[in-house]
């Protein structure tokens, strides 16, 4: 008998497990922990192994990628399962139309090539069968699955611990506002205190080591219980909230809510000590490896060569990024109030008004005529200079 593994959800893929079933499959179910309930700690493992907190790695200026960083995680651990209880097939509850189903095939195809993937969104005969909710509803009825009694929000939402997803349903017309009670992880900020929270966040190798709160009396040290607390924080202040137009690999673009309150804080924190520590040339590359970084995760495409490639970039460049950066959270904003680096390449010496330092102004006269150079040149060419 064919036997498959599934990485088990919702009502959907409960209803795929038992169809699957009656294609004839032996069905072994998986459950991926990626801080989506109360235990963090398989995504606490994993977001560890992955290294994601040190890219700035951003989807299109805005999205800080929250699902998209989770599907190879929990395709690999479906992999490694697969593998172990010796299933030919793997299956999952992604649609056809979306990203997932290509960010959780790639990594399944490239960590076991000759795994053969079930997607009922994709076969016609699951979705010609089931054609709306209401048809899995029946189904699940009639075949003793337990039905969600809670109502169902009308969108879809992805969680885990590093952000909330929303999409699909009322939220298709991009023109419609979101409603005050979608969001999960954060307060309206017209809602939040109105005394901020002020947080020192300390980096080594471009990664959050700790986290006090000298008011509250509060330090935070394991990357899980950091990340737990600035999402307490972040989203006590309604910080990380975006709302946005996004380009699917597939093709066609989607409306997407999300809410990253943690992931938001850290980014700002992040980029102040790094631009404090790295080279300004070195910085200006690994900002574009950022961007292609954000593309490779969005695709889909972790666990390829130049994925590790870049990795291994991003993780260079960040030797140096050390050092505390103390900031408030407040009112759906983070605001930097100060920074101090071992490894600084800050010299107020030499930048400061009021003290020559190391360095002689003459030289500075010579460099802008060299830089005007060009522009004296452009300006020849279209006439500016001519006076008549
Ligand atoms: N558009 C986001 C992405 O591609 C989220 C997709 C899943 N979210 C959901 N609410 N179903 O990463
Ligand atoms: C899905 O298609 O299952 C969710 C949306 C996406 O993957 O982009």
């Amino acid at each position: 008998q064919p036997s498959c593994l599934k990485e088990r959800g919702g009502l959907d893929t409960s209803c795929i497990l038992v169809w699957l079933k009656e294609q004839g499959y032996d069905v072994i179910t998986y459950l991926a922990n990626i801080g989506q309930d109360e235990d963090f700690q398989a995504a606490q493992k994993k977001a560890e192994s992955l290294g994601a907190k040190k890219a700035n790695a951003v989807y299109e200026d805005r999205y800080l990628l929250g699902t998209a960083i989770a599907r190879p995680c929990i395709a690999r651990r479906q992999v490694e399962i697969a593998r172990r209880e010796g299933a030919q097939f793997v299956s999952h509850g992604a649609t056809g139309k979306g990203n997932d189903q290509i960010r959780f095939e790639l990594t399944c195809y490239a960590l076991y090539p000759e795994v053969k993937i079930i997607a009922p969104w994709r076969i016609p005969e699951f979705y010609n069968r089931f054609k709306g909710r209401k048809d899995l509803m029946e189904y699940a009825q009639k075949h003793g699955i337990p039905v969600p009694v809670t109502p169902r929000a009308p969108w879809s939402m992805d969680a885990n611990l590093m952000h909330i997803s929303y999409e699909s349903g009322i939220l298709e017309n991009p023109k419609s506002h979101a409603p005050a009670d979608l969001y999960l992880m954060t307060k309206n900020p017209e809602d939040s205190p109105s005394t901020p929270d002020v947080l020192e966040i300390e980096f080594k190798n471009g990664v959050p080591m700790k986290v006090i709160n000298e008011k509250e009396g509060k330090t935070k040290q394991t990357p899980l219980e950091i990340f737990s607390y600035l999402n307490e924080i972040g989203g006590k202040h309604g910080v990380g909230r975006i709302d946005i137009v996004e380009n699917r690999f597939i093709g066609m673009k989607s409306r997407g809510i999300y809410e990253t309150p943690g992931g938001t804080v850290l980014l700002e924190a992040h980029l102040d000590i790094e631009t404090f520590t790295m080279d300004k040339e070195v910085r200006r590359i690994k900002q574009g490896l950022g961007i292609k970084f954000s593309e490779l995760i969005y695709n889909g495409f972790w666990y390829s060569p130049e994925c590790d490639f870049v990795r291994h970039c991003i993780a260079k460049s960040q030797e140096n990024v050390e050092g505390k950066v103390q900031l408030s959270v407040f009112k759906g904003q983070v605001y930097i109030l100060g920074r101090e680096s071992p490894k600084s390449l800050y010299n107020e010496e030499l930048v400061s008004m009021d003290v020559q330092g190391d360095y002689d102004p003459c030289d500075a006269s010579g460099f802008i005529r060299i830089n005007a150079v060009r522009l004296r040149e452009h300006n020849r060419l279209q006439g500016f200079s001519d006076t008549k």
